[in-house]
């Protein structure tokens, strides 16, 4: 396909074209696992040539990838309209930590939203601190009010949004402009959205991460992690990945390839369930909020609905009052809704969540005890109906 036609296709038609190349596939539909450690080579000229080129998509050693692993990083650089490359990584938390090592030195100051995920937090203030980088918690409603938490050492803006548990929407274009004035770089968890609704590198930010263990895989079957960059940060990226020795087996590529054709349509069905499961349960008398980036009692969805294509599947809700039996009884009880960690598979999930215990720089607030819901593929009459079996018992339980 001529660049020119690829830059104008629809991301539909992006999703099932993106990181095909014939001259890897021989033709086959999707790129097969080619799993390797040692590449041979003819003669020892043979080698030293190869070591002296870029090995950007070249077989030089199993460490800098196969076909495989550089179809689906092909793949979800072009679902990002002005990225140069992307990396991958064994998870999500992996993506994090090379991006973040990337851009930061000693001496350097980190800013992080309050409603960061919690290992995300745990990486800054536990090994960057270590490594003599300080980091700064913000109020992830903060805005253009972040220019007042620039500081003479801050070096790099973390987003992420909405955020892990609490799901405020953050205002990025008012973030990124004020980064951008102070030549400041700015990162991404773009879990929630993906490409598909906030295509981050188009709306300004510098390295946007995935955990493609979620969306991208889909089916609860691997851990991946990626970032994409642009011509400005690739190298860095690159050299320090390679440095950490990230590499991505291509078993779990192949998995992140296949996931990724049919996400676009795994995510609208997600969105639609997830929203109409949401606006069920603001109906109840046990729930007191609803925190869905797309409805009101959520902080920040006034810009949800001005900077997203779209919802996914992952939001929360806070219960009424009572307590947490009462929250556990709901949980325990359920019969369609697994409890588990990580999400974006096809099966719905549950989870009870207690922001309270993590927050340093704002305070959470509730009216009772929280929880977070994956909506997967199920019928959503079920799911409601097993929710609904759920708000029985927690009322049962004096909620
Ligand atoms: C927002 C967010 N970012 C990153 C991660 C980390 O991904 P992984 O579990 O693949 O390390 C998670 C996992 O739950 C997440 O929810």
């Amino acid at each position: 396909m001529s660049s020119e036609h690829a830059k104008n296709i629809e991301t539909a038609t992006r999703l099932v074209t993106a990181g095909r190349r014939k001259e890897w596939t021989q033709g086959i539909v999707n790129p097969p696992v080619w799993r390797a450690s040692t590449i041979l080579y003819d003669s020892v000229a043979d080698m030293r040539a190869n070591a002296a080129r870029d090995t950007h998509h070249r077989l030089f050693y199993g460490r800098r990838g196969t076909p495989t692993q550089w179809a689906l990083a092909d793949a979800l650089t072009e679902l990002e309209p002005g990225a140069e490359a992307t990396f991958l990584y064994p998870s999500g938390v992996a993506a994090i930590s090379a991006a973040l090592l990337s851009v930061l030195s000693p001496g350097d100051e980190l800013l992080l939203p309050d409603s960061v995920y919690d290992p995300t937090r745990g990486f800054a203030t536990g090994m960057l601190k270590r490594f003599g980088i300080e980091t700064r918690f913000y109020d992830p409603l903060i805005g253009a009010g972040i220019a007042d938490m620039i500081g003479e050492n801050t070096r790099a803006i973390f987003m992420e949004s909405p955020g892990s548990l609490t799901f405020e929407v953050q205002d990025i274009p008012a973030i990124v402009a004020a980064a951008k004035a102070r030549g400041i770089v700015t990162l991404l968890d773009n879990t929630w959205a993906t490409p598909l609704y906030f295509p981050a590198i188009e709306k300004g930010i510098d390295l946007t991460i995935l955990a493609c263990t979620k969306y991208v895989v889909g089916h609860s079957d691997a851990m991946l992690g990626s970032v994409t960059t642009t011509a400005q940060y690739w190298h860095q990226l690159r050299s320090t990945s390679f440095a950490l020795g990230q590499v991505v087996s291509a078993d779990d590529a192949y998995l992140g390839s296949r996931g990724l054709r049919t996400m676009g349509v795994r995510l609208a069905h997600h969105g639609k369930s997830a929203l109409e499961i949401a606006q069920w349960l603001k109906t109840r008398p046990e729930v007191a909020r609803v925190l869905h980036p797309a409805l009101d009692d959520c902080p920040g969805s006034d810009i949800f609905h001005r900077d997203f294509k779209g919802a996914s599947g992952l939001f929360a809700f806070v219960l009424n009052g009572g307590d947490d039996a009462g929250r556990v009884a709901l949980l325990d009880g359920l019969e369609l809704f697994g409890m588990g960690y990580s999400w974006g598979g096809f099966e719905s999930l549950a989870t009870p969540m207690d922001p309270d215990r993590i927050r340093t720089a704002t305070t959470w607030q509730a009216e009772g005890p929280a929880i977070r819901l994956q909506i997967g593929l199920e019928d959503t009459g079920d799911l409601i109906a097993d929710l609904a079996a759920g708000l029985d018992r927690f009322a049962a339980a004096g909620g």
